[in-house]
């Protein structure tokens, strides 16, 4: 078993961390406070190939292993989950599933523009209630003949104002349950789609959440991935993928906050010494660093095993539950670490905090992850 990275591995998580730190650092702040997007630092990403990083050269994009995307991926979320994110749902969610299920049409006309950076993608399958139970889709797409008439409500949806490129899980055949869903590629300026106001969220306040309405929304036969009824499976298949990008964000808010306690603890100075002499907290920083290298093993392991074609759906669960769980561990432990200036924004941690929450609902709540694993234990 080899832990060695290899020299391009090394070379992407560099230029991942470059960017972080030149790019999404010195507006955090105030980009967090008033929810602004990246607009910029996207373009900038884009342009470094970071939107496209593990489509295949052939459809234009960076070709690289799911090993450097959780290097990048960790690196990002270091400092900018809310760009993080959007990278994430552009790598393993559109990108992916197109790369993976789509016709060779739909790869020409949609993945390609995506894998360049030029166009975003989002992903469309909650619903106001149809969160965790996802197979309980509201929203109808009905056969037409030579295209299906969509109507219905999508919630909390990541790029949902930038992305041009939908992907969107509709019912067609709801007698059939889960069989009778659907994907659909649509396409954000056809008429009849709207947008709710964006989410004044908790954390990842500068990514881009907004609810979708579709009324009457024509979508033309040819747009349907996969044969009629595969939506539901084509969902759960790339949230397997998807669940390794949030595990990798989860690690980076946690390494993210980890590096800053390690640092404050060796400049503040308490009772007469730097605090990391004081048991207490140098204690803490070693039982957070553990969390930090487990959880990084897990994502990477999940990472591996997809590069090597194994089944890695549970690995993937496995990593994106104990991840996005030690996250709001280890960032609660730095704020405490901090004290006061925990507290306050200055000082990140507070930020990495209220981030590290959310990868505890979003692409399946940790309990969706249990659900996951332990069904996999039982069967
Ligand atoms: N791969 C392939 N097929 C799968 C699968 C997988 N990983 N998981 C389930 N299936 C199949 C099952 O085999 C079953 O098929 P058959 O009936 O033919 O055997 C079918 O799908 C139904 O499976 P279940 O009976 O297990 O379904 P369930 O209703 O019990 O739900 C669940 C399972 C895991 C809880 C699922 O509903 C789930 O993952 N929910 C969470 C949804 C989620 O993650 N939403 C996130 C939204 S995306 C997002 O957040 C993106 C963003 O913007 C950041």
């Amino acid at each position: 078993m080899n832990f060695e990275f290899t020299e391009e591995q090394k070379m992407i998580q560099q230029a991942a961390k470059d960017f972080a730190e030149r790019e999404l650092l010195p507006d955090i702040i105030e980009r967090d406070a008033n929810s602004r997007f990246p607009a910029e630092q996207v373009k900038k990403l884009a342009e470094l190939g970071f939107l496209g990083m593990m489509t295949s050269p052939e459809y234009d994009g960076g070709g690289m292993d799911t090993i450097s995307y959780v290097l990048a991926m960790e690196e990002i979320s270091k400092i900018d989950s809310s760009t993080a994110v959007m990278m994430s749902v552009c790598n393993s969610l559109v990108n992916w599933g197109l790369e993976t299920f789509g016709t060779e049409e739909q790869k020409q006309k949609y993945l390609k523009p995506l894998a360049r950076g030029e166009k975003i993608g989002a992903f469309l399958l909650s619903e106001p209630e149809a969160g965790s139970d996802a197979t309980k889709q509201r929203t109808t797409a009905v056969d037409m003949g030579d295209y299906y008439l969509l109507n219905g409500t999508k919630n909390w949806i990541t790029n949902a104002n930038s992305a041009s490129t939908y992907l969107v899980i509709a019912h067609t055949n709801p007698e059939k349950g889960h069989k009778g869903i659907n994907a659909f590629i649509v396409e954000k300026s056809w008429p009849g789609i709207t947008l709710g106001p964006h989410e004044d969220k908790m954390g990842m306040r500068s990514s881009d959440t907004h609810s979708v309405m579709f009324t009457d929304v024509k979508v033309p036969k040819e747009n349907r991935i996969g044969e009629d009824g595969f939506g539901f499976t084509f969902a759960m298949k790339t949230l397997d993928g998807g669940r390794i990008g949030i595990a990798s964000q989860a690690l980076g808010i946690a390494s993210g906050a980890l590096e800053r306690a390690i640092k404050y603890s060796k400049e503040r100075k308490a009772f007469g010494t730097e605090i990391c002499n004081h048991q207490a907290i140098a204690f803490k920083l070693a039982d957070m660093a553990v969390k930090v290298e487990n959880a990084r093993n897990l994502c990477l392991k999940a990472a591996w095993m997809k590069d090597e074609h194994l089944n890695y759906g549970i690995m993937s669960a496995y990593a994106k539950q104990y991840a996005a769980d030690i996250a709001m561990e280890v960032t609660t432990e730095a704020v405490q670490i901090h004290g006061g200036y925990g507290y306050v924004k200055e000082y990140h941690v507070e930020r990495l905090m209220r981030e590290a929450k959310l990868t505890q609902i979003y692409e399946g709540t940790s309990e969706v992850q249990k659900i996951v694993i332990s069904r996999s234990l039982l069967k």
